[in-house]
């Protein structure tokens, strides 16, 4: 349990996507953003917090595309890299850094894992059964061959593994393979390859007790993690190709293969911060206190189908360094599907049906914080929830323009009409006045506590409660009415809508950077910059009450309506496949 202590520093890391196609919604809502609003939370605490991501570059997943695309592996890399590096720093997904898993420093950091897992006799060498094109004449890994899964019969499954039940198997038990390569679909044949497995039982005890001490994880993530530490086997960590890290082996069967994608790629989190320090300090030891100091929280953001790597692969991988910490939270969430409101059934995410959104497409059509808004109030935390855009609209218009945009434009403008551009002298405050300002530490602490237990729908709920008592405590006041008869009962009104005001610009800052920046600038506050260096708890001074006096500037609409008209084209277009 983990919950109450105090960390030196924060390491938080998003799972790498692979760079072989544009990042959609339905990764945002699982991994990025939620990763994002934790961060930008603490950092707002003044936490030494260090946020780490990047791209995901080799494996079959990248050759498959390049194969597709008539391309090499490289230029896809390059593409998708730089198309989601941008996506990302457009919707505000403020990484430290953003890495890829094709630079030279993670050669050396996936070897030098590899290396001390075979010193450390975690490693060892097997001959598998593993299916054969004849006509490319290449071993098919992965997704390079499809067939019927011995298990549950899905037509669709890899050489080892079924997507739709998640059996895993040896090659040899797939029923009617087919290669599945462009141009080949020719019935493979089994050949021998030598191969070098993972000897993860050797670690099954250590992460069943590691498992043990955190209760606290969501339910979802500890029943996968439980899962298949019950179950585990040596697991091959090479495969036959040559896009890949090269195995540091002095081996000739060796050189003809690459270690697999799933061991590389969460080291990469590694590699990145190794070049973090190079970057920022100059000092190539500057990653050593974010991996390998017990007083580091390690935090792994990522969706459903990445937590096993998480809670038993990757930390299996750590133990067998030596001196790696493991992960404190993992926070996995379920998925994001698709409502069609034309058959009115809920689909999952899929490119062959096309209905798919990039976040590219997306940010061409609305402010970043339309998007953050909607993916945080609808975040498959516990369940699948399912993007719809009537609800969109619904939810936005409705909540954050109608209940917090509105009360912020409200009060502003008539403080800076009625009290010469500044927040009024206050008079004797009653009871309600009393009771809003009351309202606003205890509203500020629930949405930490939210924040803090990863519940981040409900850390926006109950942003959205703030506004919601604030706009019961205007009507009640009817500030637009005592303006003609009591000016002074009307500067106290908005005194305390002002400090509600000022509240909201810090309460909303995780969710909405956008909102919240243009807020603060109207406000004339600063909302802060900690990072990994930590800095002053500015989340506390959003609980402070602003001077009487204080100038504001004209304000602005901050959270613009959405038009039903132009939300139906969009929907038009989406359902159309025109959305990626
Ligand atoms: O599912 C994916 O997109 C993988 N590329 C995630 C890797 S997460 C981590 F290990 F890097
Ligand atoms: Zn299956």
């Amino acid at each position: 349990m983990s919950e109450e202590r105090v960390f030196a520093r924060t390491l938080v890391t998003s799972a790498l996507p692979y760079a072989n196609g544009l990042i959609h919604l339905g990764h945002i809502a699982g991994a990025y953003l939620p990763a994002d609003v934790f961060v930008r939370y603490k950092r707002m605490r003044g936490e030494k917090i260090l946020f780490i991501g990047g791209s995901d570059e080799y494996g079959v997943p990248i050759t498959l595309t390049a194969l597709k695309e008539g391309i090499s592996p490289k230029d896809v890399i390059d593409r998708y890299h730089s198309a989601n590096a941008e996506s990302f720093a457009q919707l505000g997904i403020s990484y430290d850094l953003y890495g890829r898993t094709s630079w030279d420093l993670h050669i050396d950091t996936t070897q030098q894992f590899f290396k001390n897992l075979h010193a450390g006799g975690y490693i060892h060498e097997e001959d598998m059964e593993l299916w054969y094109s004849v006509q490319s004449d290449r071993f098919l890994p992965d997704r390079y061959v499809k067939g019927v899964c011995p298990r549950c019969g899905y037509a669709d499954a890899n050489a080892d593994e079924c997507e739709s039940c998640g059996a895993q198997y040896p090659p040899h038990d797939l029923r009617e393979p087919r290669a599945n390569i462009p141009g080949d679909s020719s019935t493979p044949v089994l050949r021998n390859s030598r191969h070098w497995f993972l000897d993860l039982p050797q670690f099954a005890e250590r992460i069943k007790s590691w498992l043990d001490e955190h209760p606290e994880w969501r339910a979802n993530v500890k029943g996968i993690a439980y899962g298949w530490v019950g179950d585990l086997r040596t697991r091959c960590i090479t495969r036959d190709t040559d896009w890949g890290v090269p195995i540091p082996l002095d081996d000739p069967g060796a050189a003809s293969k690459r270690i697999y994608v799933w061991f590389d790629a969460p080291i990469g989190y590694v590699t990145n911060t190794r070049q973090w320090g190079i970057d920022v300090h100059g000092d190539a030891d500057a990653w050593k206190p974010w991996w390998k100091d017990q007083d580091t929280r390690l935090i792994h953001f990522m969706g459903k189908d990445n937590v096993p790597f998480h809670t038993v692969i990757f930390p299996a991988v750590l133990l067998g360094q030596g001196d790696f910490i493991l992960p404190d939270q993992v926070p996995g969430s379920e998925y994001l599907n698709v409502f069609n409101r034309q058959t009115g059934q809920t689909e999952k995410g899929s490119k062959s049906k096309g209905n798919m959104i990039s976040v590219r497409w997306i940010l061409e059509q609305f402010d970043p914080d339309v998007i953050r808004y909607y993916l945080c109030a609808i975040a498959p935390e516990s369940k699948d929830s399912s993007f719809d855009w009537d609800d969109l609209a619904a939810r936005y218009n409705g909540e954050l323009c109608d209940v917090v945009g509105n009360f912020v434009h409200r009060s502003l403008t008539m403080a800076v009409k009625n009290f010469e551009d500044q927040v009024p002298q206050p008079g004797v405050l009653d009871a309600e006045d009393q009771a809003m300002l009351d309202a606003i530490p205890a509203q500020l602490d629930l949405i930490a506590e939210a924040l803090d237990g990863f519940r981040f729908r409900q850390g926006l709920e109950r942003f959205i409660d703030l506004g919601r008592k604030a706009n019961v405590y205007f009507d009640g006041k009817q500030p637009w009415v005592t303006r003609k008869t009591d000016l002074e009962r009307t500067a106290t009104t908005l005194y305390v809508c002002c400090q509600v005001v000022h509240a909201l610009a810090y309460a909303m800052t995780p969710f909405l950077p956008g909102g919240a920046m243009r807020l603060a600038a109207i406000l004339g506050v600063t909302l802060g910059k900690g990072g990994p260096e930590g800095g002053a708890d500015v989340w506390e001074e959003g609980k402070r009450l602003i001077p009487a006096g204080t100038p504001l500037n004209p304000p602005q609409v901050l959270f613009p309506k959405l038009d039903k008209d132009r939300i139906a084209e969009l929907a038009e277009i989406h359902r159309n496949g025109g959305a990626m």
